[in-house]
């Protein structure tokens, strides 16, 4: 797993062509992967909620949109800054998301200043992501809930057959040319998802963060997943 340092240069290499990348390489299904993840969170409104690794902050502004008043933070300057830019096309009457530059491992929040605590397709990305789940567990009350969306492995034979010739083959290319980033971080993409734990071994995680009732449901056969758990009251 690559230090932090290389993580955040690789991110802030990707930044500028982001979205436009993550749209053409899901064919827009991370947008629908979002609005379910927004679902299994169940906002009420007025509840105040954290996306950690919140890039250029799609999920946050989505919980803003579902009545939450949202804070988005990420250690990748470049990437905060779009998601500062695009707060001009989220005013919805809510409160407007607050961006907050810092580290998941060492969030500068206090313990359970939060409703809920999210994250998509940021844990794998953090060199210690048990250390990461523990602080998003400490900054939510006790009770709240703590939401991770992230890739999975399809195990339906055709799907899969075909995902893993698009993500090994095709993605890293077709990523470094929408993105303009030349820097590997779409062959990355591949090598971490594959190396990451995913289904009972990410729920294994949760428990052992000190997550309850951790659960898991599986989007388009398995290619990603929403895991959910509990802060214990
Ligand atoms: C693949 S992007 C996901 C962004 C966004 N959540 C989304 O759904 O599009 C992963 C993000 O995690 C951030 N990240 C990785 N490790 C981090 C860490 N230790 N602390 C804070 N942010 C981190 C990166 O800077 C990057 O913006």
């Amino acid at each position: 797993m690559p230090e932090g340092p290389t993580i955040r240069n690789m991110f802030a290499a990707v930044a500028p062509g982001y979205d436009r990348a993550n749209r053409a390489l899901s064919l827009g299904i991370d947008v629908l992967w979002r609005r379910r993840t927004v679902r299994v969170v169940d906002v009420v409104p007025g509840e105040r909620g954290l996306d950690v690794c919140t890039g250029t902050g799609d999920l946050c502004f989505a919980l803003q949109h579902a009545g939450a008043t949202m804070v988005g933070s990420d250690f990748c300057v470049p990437m905060l800054e779009r998601a500062c830019r695009k707060k001009a096309q989220h005013q919805d009457g809510a409160a407007p998301s607050e961006f907050v530059a810092a580290d998941a491992l060492a969030l500068p929040f206090a313990a359970a200043s939060f409703d809920f605590a999210t994250v998509a397709f940021g844990i794998r990305n953090v060199s210690d992501p048990l250390l990461g789940l523990r602080e998003m567990a400490r900054v939510v009350r006790p009770g709240g809930r703590v939401v991770v969306l992230e890739f999975s492995k399809p195990r339906v034979p055709l799907l899969g057959a075909a995902y893993w010739f698009y993500f090994r083959r095709i993605l890293p290319r077709l990523g470094a040319w929408i993105s303009g980033a030349r820097n590997g971080a779409y062959r990355y993409l591949h090598d971490s998802v594959t190396a990451f734990p995913e289904r009972e071994g990410f729920l294994d995680l949760m428990r052992q963060a000190g997550l309850q009732r951790p659960a898991v449901r599986l989007l388009t056969g398995g290619i990603a997943a929403i895991y959910r758990g509990e802060v214990a009251h």
